[in-house]
């Protein structure tokens, strides 16, 4: 009996020290980042050529509608009658970041679109029922040491969106629009790097996916990043690196449309600093973060909205959300107008010309001269500090075509703090206090160190 206990116990030790050894990489790591390529980065598998300012921020105004349209979608009370599907129509044309992933032993690079919304990492896979065109070769599971399927009795594979199908424990993602991603669920090494070194994190969870129809995409898309807050996102499976941590500080678009930005995990991404202001925050069911939004100034003036103007109401309309997938700022249409009105008469004020038919996509432009320096900034007032968009992140300035645009569009059931407000400013979002925290900088600055 003693001896079968010893035994036991010198199993255990063993079996710990084998478990460490296995996990030592991602057991001292505490942190790892992530670069966010823009899709007018080279580097991007999207990257639709060498387009003039104007094409840019036409495709910014599509990018940032159709991910207006998306939350607007998923804010809807039914959104989630069947858990399984998405309901973002997955069109490379609606993604604005990508990020190059490594996974596999010896490892491979494979770029993923990096989105917010979608609660799983997929890529493609060997060998292929249905797989979309992709130019560097679809990751094949023979070649990779460390690749390994989840069976069917794992209790994982209970869990939607997996289930066992002839003894095999399969994924099946629908996305609106009907394309479908489904395979075999698996784990393999995710390689990222940290500082000057690489993070190797083994067993994370993946849908190696090799029946995938009706995606539009074509280039170098391999799959997708789920980064919403759910267990099977990257977010969600790298709890104890990311310790519920993550930031990024967006590199200013004017002074550099290809620079990347980089997205911070766990230690490497708790930067406290004296300047930094704290806002409450708060994540729905569909992993989207919402803001309490109190008002809005524009140029310092105080609009004074009635309390309650922007609260998310039972029916999902209202509520402010800060997001990275749409660029544009959007405000829901009754403030919208409101907020519009006092742009215009700050503009008026100045003599400057409202043009109405400028441009199709945004409503707001002015006829733009060198000279003039009167931009208006724009604050949102959240419930316990103030966020002040310099004047540099307000607007969209078509120089060649004499006028500039205030970079905020109307949805009909949100608001959404884009992109392209959120420049220039290290935000810090930390899920175990359910807090932002968020400071200036000048994010062209921020390294891999
Ligand atoms: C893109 O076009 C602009 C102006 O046409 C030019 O100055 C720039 O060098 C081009 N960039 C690349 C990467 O080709
Ligand atoms: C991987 O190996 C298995 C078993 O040897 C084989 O059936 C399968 O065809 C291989 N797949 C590829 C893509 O080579
Ligand atoms: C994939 O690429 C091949 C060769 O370039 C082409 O013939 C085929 O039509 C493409 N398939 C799809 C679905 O676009
Ligand atoms: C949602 O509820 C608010 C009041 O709480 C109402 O004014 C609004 O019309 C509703 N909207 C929809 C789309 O149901
Ligand atoms: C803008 O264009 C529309 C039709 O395209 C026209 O009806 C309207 O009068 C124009 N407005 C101005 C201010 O030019």
């Amino acid at each position: 009996m003693a001896h079968l206990q010893a035994f036991s116990v010198a199993w255990y030790i063993s079996y710990v020290t084998v478990l460490m050894l296995l996990h030592s990489p991602s057991s001292k790591a505490t942190g790892f980042s992530l670069k966010l390529i823009p899709l007018f980065s080279p580097e991007s598998p999207l990257y639709p050529g060498n387009l003039t300012q104007f094409e840019r921020i036409h495709k910014i105004f599509e990018i940032s509608k159709a991910r207006a349209n998306y939350l607007a979608s998923m804010s809807k009370p039914d959104a989630f009658l069947n858990p399984e599907d998405i309901y973002l129509r997955v069109h490379e044309k609606n993604y604005f970041y990508t990020v190059d992933v490594l996974f596999g032993t010896p490892s491979k690079s494979e770029f993923l679109l990096f989105d917010t919304g979608s609660y799983l990492i997929w890529t493609q896979c060997l060998p292929c029922v249905n797989c979309f065109n992709q130019s560097a070769p679809i990751f094949n599971p023979n070649a990779s040491s460390t690749y390994k399927r989840i069976p069917c009795d794992d209790p994982i594979c209970r869990r939607p969106p997996f289930r066992c199908e002839n003894g095999q424990c399969v994924h099946r993602i629908n996305y609106a629009g009907g394309a479908s991603a489904s395979g075999l669920v698996s784990t393999e090494t995710f390689t990222f790097p940290l500082k000057n070194k690489l993070v190797c994190v083994p067993g994370v969870i993946f849908g190696c996916s090799n029946d995938n129809r009706d995606f539009s995409f074509d280039g170098n898309i391999a799959g997708i990043l789920g980064f919403s807050v759910s267990p099977f996102s990257l977010l969600g499976q790298l709890k104890s690196t990311a310790q519920g941590l993550f930031s990024y500080c967006l590199v200013y678009a004017y002074r550099e449309m290809e620079a990347t930005s980089i997205l911070r995990f766990g230690k490497d991404a708790n930067i406290q600093r004296k300047d930094m202001k704290t806002i409450r925050m708060f994540v729905d069911r569909s992993s989207h973060y919402y803001l309490s939004l109190q008002d809005i100034s524009v140029a310092d003036h105080r609009i004074g909205f009635a309390p309650g103007t922007f609260a998310l109401r039972r029916n999902g309309t209202g509520g402010c959300m800060i997001d990275t997938g749409a660029i544009a700022t959007f405000i829901q249409r009754g403030p919208y107008e409101v907020v519009m009105r006092h742009f215009d008469e700050h503009f008026t004020s100045f003599g400057r010309q409202r043009m109405h038919n400028a441009s199709e996509d945004w409503e707001y432009c002015y006829r733009y001269d060198s000279r003039f320096r009167a931009y208006a900034s724009m604050t949102f007032h959240f419930d316990r500090a103030d966020f002040k968009v310099e004047p540099t992140y307000m607007y969209f300035i078509f120089q060649n075509e004499g006028y500039f645009c205030v970079a905020i569009s109307f949805s009909d059931r949100n608001s959404v703090v884009g992109a392209w407000q959120q420049q220039d400013t290290r935000f810090v979002y930390d899920l175990n206090t359910g807090t932002i925290r968020f400071a200036p900088e000048n994010c062209a600055n921020d390294h891999f160190l």
